[in-house]
């Protein structure tokens, strides 16, 4: 239940514009209200909240603040932000050293606030701690990549899945990096935003964590096979209704970069 606070409110009109789905009337000298029948509709954004120049709306829906420092907007100068874009890696080489809980959770506390398809915010987390629970997955995608260069020739792929099952047959791991902790995003599978919500929750992820020195690796070569075959994850009980979203290893990175390598420059068509 939203609420609007006649004493605070000045009649201006902000949380009326500002709301995405334009459930809130107010006109001229008129408190803002919401009719009952369209409260359904509401995404829970908080948008008339904070936008609001005097504080007379309060959110009654569900939900945590964030937690760790003044809720007051704070922006990053371009050039830092810009610099912490451009630092970021992929890590292939992880330290021994653990991630300790609380970190993660520090840092999924801020992932919560990435966008998603109408603030349904579907993302939910699966973390496998320690060498042992990643190596598990690692040995099932190798097995499934070995099956597929002798199953499936025709494969586009089966020559490569050939290569990397034999490389962790030799002992190397082509397929997790040998990543300490691998986190898993998963998604409401009727939900069509929630694929594309998952990708940025994860971008947020890694790029938050790159501000702890934890390195992560995108790890599409677990996320494809475990959609083909959804048997490899089935030890982690992904609940009913939910899918698979991404994969990423991730952990205390053993070396920092010295520079930054190059890119491609922008493509970009102005019409
Ligand atoms: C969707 C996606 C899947 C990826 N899968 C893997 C992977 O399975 N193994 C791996 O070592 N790197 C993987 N990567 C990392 C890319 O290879 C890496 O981002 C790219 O080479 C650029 O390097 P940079 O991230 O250091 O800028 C993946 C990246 C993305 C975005
Ligand atoms: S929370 Fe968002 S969707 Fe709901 S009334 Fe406020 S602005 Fe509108
Ligand atoms: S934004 Fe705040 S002050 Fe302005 S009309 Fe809405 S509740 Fe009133």
């Amino acid at each position: 239940m939203i609420t609007f606070d006649s004493s605070k409110c000045i009649r201006c009109g902000i949380c009326s514009e500002v709301c995405p789905v334009q459930i809130i009337d107010q006109e001229g000298d008129t408190l803002p209200s919401i009719s009952e029948e369209l409260y359904s509709m509401c995404r829970r954004c908080g948008h008339c909240e904070v936008y609001c120049p005097t504080g007379a709306v309060s959110s009654g829906y569900d939900g945590i603040y964030p937690d760790m420092r003044a809720d007051l907007p704070h922006f990053l100068e371009p050039q830092e932000i810009r610099d912490h874009l451009i630092s970021r890696r992929t890590c292939r080489v992880f330290s021994e050293r653990p991630v300790e809980r609380k970190t993660l959770e520090d840092i999924l506390g801020t992932v919560r606030y990435a966008p998603s398809g109408s603030n349904r915010q579907p993302v939910r987390w699966i973390i496998l701690e320690g060498r042992e629970k990643v190596a598990q997955v690692t040995c099932k995608v190798a097995e499934w990549m070995a099956r597929i260069a002798e199953k499936d020739p025709e494969n586009p792929m089966a020559s490569f899945f050939g290569k990397a099952a034999r490389a962790y047959q030799e002992g190397n791991d082509p397929i997790t990096r040998k990543a300490p902790n691998i986190i898993l995003s998963i998604v409401p599978a009727d939900n069509p935003w929630a694929q594309a919500d998952s990708i940025i929750a994860l971008s947020w992820f890694e790029l938050l964590c790159q501000s702890y020195g934890i390195g992560t690796c995108w790890l599409g070569l677990v996320r494809m096979p475990a959609r083909e075959d959804p048997s490899i994850l089935d030890h982690l009980y992904i609940p009913e209704g939910y899918e698979l979203g991404f994969t990423m290893g991730f952990g205390y990175s053993k070396y920092s970069i010295r520079s930054i390598p190059k890119r491609n420059k922008p493509d970009i068509t102005w019409i």
